[in-house]
């Protein structure tokens, strides 16, 4: 009851603050944008690697885009389908569609910023800040309205922490200020609404933007904590839905004791995400953590009638 109360009026709040973050400012991705403003990208750039073009590829704009969530997996999630070689991914986030002056650059520079491919793959690229950019959708869909999105989720709470858990170290890292998780989360005793982690995390509302453009159809929702806990049946999910040969085997990984997580073997190789991610998280006072579950819960709800599947988050 004293769930619904709060809820209730914290509804009211955003609906009246209801503005969704344009654009966030990863700081790779933001240097990337820098440096390719000023016409800095090197030969050497991550951007240009492959150079020089092996007989019989070319450049190909995306067949399938990740589109988020900002902390939902989607790095994991992108090296993990890397494994497959009818894939080809993009280096770097691309802020095409959801950063203006990168839009208007057109599609010959999107396309430019992709990797050489064959005929027979598809190119892939990531940019976790789309699924929350009110623009991106139509500009998606003015592309290719055929396309298949991939769209990674974990539990809203969880996102959230780890979203605040990112811009702390970022925070750290610059010598600037920062800020207990609870006191950032609530604000005069009640939950800030209006902080721009909490809002990437209201996934119903995003999402029904998406399905104003697309087919739900054409949308794979990966389960991000499945994926981290058990890669490979998601990863099935996802060869499956791109008309994939399956390819990814359970030899493609093994368990790093010491990092916590699932590490990736493939072509000869062996990587692990880089230490940035699966940092750990704040212990969160459980009072908090009950009232963000509690805000979330009948967005949650509404998202799992939406996408006619219920996911269990908290
Ligand atoms: C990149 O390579 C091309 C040809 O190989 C060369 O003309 C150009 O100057 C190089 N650009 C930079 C920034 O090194
Ligand atoms: C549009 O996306 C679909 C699904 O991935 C793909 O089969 C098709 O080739 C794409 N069209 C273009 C022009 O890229
Ligand atoms: C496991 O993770 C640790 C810590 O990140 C790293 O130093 C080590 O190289 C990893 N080992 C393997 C076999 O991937
Ligand atoms: C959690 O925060 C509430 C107020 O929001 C406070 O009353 C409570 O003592 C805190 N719990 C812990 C374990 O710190
Ligand atoms: C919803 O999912 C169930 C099985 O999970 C399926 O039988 C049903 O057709 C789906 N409905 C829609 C509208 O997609």
């Amino acid at each position: 009851m004293a769930c619904l109360l709060v809820s209730a009026i914290l509804f009211l709040t955003q609906s009246q603050g209801g503005v969704l973050e344009r654009r966030h400012l990863d700081n790779g991705a933001l240097l990337e944008t820098l440096k390719s403003e000023v016409g800095l990208l090197s030969n050497k750039s991550e951007h240009y690697s492959a150079q020089v073009r092996p007989p019989g590829t070319s450049r190909q704009i995306p067949q399938t885009i990740i589109i988020g969530v900002r902390k939902g997996g989607t790095r994991a999630l992108l090296e993990m389908l890397d494994i497959h070689p009818h894939i080809v991914v993009a280096a770097t986030e691309v802020h095409f569609f959801d950063w203006d002056e990168n839009y208007v650059k057109g599609i010959d520079w999107y396309r430019s910023l992709m990797p050489f491919s064959y005929e027979n793959q598809i190119t892939i690229e990531k940019t976790p800040g789309y699924f929350t950019s009110p623009q991106v959708p139509e500009r998606i869909h003015d592309m290719n309205s055929s396309i298949k999105l991939l769209l990674i989720l974990r539990d809203p709470t969880e996102r959230v922490i780890s979203d605040y858990t990112q811009v702390y170290y970022n925070r750290l890292e610059s010598h600037k200020p920062v800020q207990h998780f609870e006191d950032i989360v609530i604000k005069n005793g009640a939950l800030n609404a209006k902080y721009k982690a909490i809002q990437r995390s209201l996934y119903d509302i995003h999402m029904e933007r998406w399905l104003k453009h697309f087919n739900l159809n054409q949308i794979h929702i990966v389960d991000g904590n499945t994926l981290i806990k058990d890669p490979l049946p998601e990863l099935q999910k996802v060869e499956k839905f791109l008309n994939l040969p399956p390819r990814i085997l359970p030899s493609n990984f093994y368990f790093n004791q010491t990092k916590g997580f699932y590490c990736i073997r493939s072509d000869g190789r062996e990587r692990c995400l880089h230490e940035s991610k699966g940092r750990p998280h704040p212990v969160v006072n459980t009072t908090v953590l009950d009232q963000l579950r509690c805000h979330f819960r009948e967005h949650n709800e509404r998202f799992y009638s939406m996408v006619n599947h219920s996911f269990h988050w908290h």
